[in-house]
């Protein structure tokens, strides 16, 4: 059954890419590869993948990608570009609760994108990255910095204003991460809830396990 927040992407879903959706994919997606060491033989996860943006920038760079979401309506854009562009390696994988139902893997990555701050308990989901990667297999990260709550005008399952990368760190050394470096990703323009334009600074933190 669909939930609030899954009919709230379902709903965004057909609209999400934008000119500035996807240059901040881009953005983000070079920052990653600019941090982490990343192969073509490399299987990786995507956790919350939306329409898929992220991973079909890496997709050039990994061996296969599962891309996983709770939303079927973004999970539903991604297949159409997987099937219109003839795209390989990507599998969309609906999943309603990570945590406890993910039982995929192990895995060489691990990366999410502008999805941790709709995710209520964070540590619970690092540690299930921790978990499902295999021994020196690495994760990235990247969200909002901490922010006024001026970024969402539709608040449906947002539970953090960005993220202070101090608190970050230490749930990523709590989930057993090692290795933890933090970066800027991009800074993101757009309208905040005010109708104002703001620049909205990403962080990116990398680990390894
Ligand atoms: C803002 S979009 C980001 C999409 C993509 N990573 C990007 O950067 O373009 C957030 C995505 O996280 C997904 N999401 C939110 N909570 C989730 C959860 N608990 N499990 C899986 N996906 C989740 C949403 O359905 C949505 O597709």
């Amino acid at each position: 059954m669909a939930t609030e927040s899954n009919r709230r992407f379902d709903d965004l879903a057909s609209d999400y890419d934008k000119p500035r959706t996807i240059q901040r994919a881009q953005a983000v997606a070079e920052a990653i590869r600019n941090q982490l060491d990343i192969t073509p033989t490399m299987h990786a996860l995507d956790f919350g993948a939306g329409t898929g943006l992220i991973s079909l920038a890496l997709r050039p760079y990994l061996g296969s990608i599962i891309a996983v979401d709770k939303s079927q309506g973004m999970l539903d854009e991604l297949r159409e570009k997987i099937e219109s562009q003839g795209i390989d390696g990507i599998v969309p994988v609906m999943c309603d609760n990570f945590v406890e139902e993910y039982s995929g893997g192990p895995l060489d990555l691990i990366y999410s994108v502008m999805t941790m701050h709709h995710i209520g308990d964070v540590d619970a989901v690092l540690q299930a990255f921790y978990r499902l990667l295999k021994l020196g297999g690495l994760v990235a990260v990247s969200d909002l910095d901490a922010e006024d709550g001026s970024f969402h005008s539709d608040t449906t399952e947002v539970h953090h204003h960005g993220f202070n990368r101090d608190q970050m760190v230490d749930l990523f050394e709590n989930a057993g991460f090692q290795r933890i470096a933090t970066s800027t990703a991009y800074t993101y323009t757009k309208e905040a809830a005010d109708g104002k334009v703001r620049d909205f600074s990403m962080l990116l933190i990398t680990a390894q396990k």
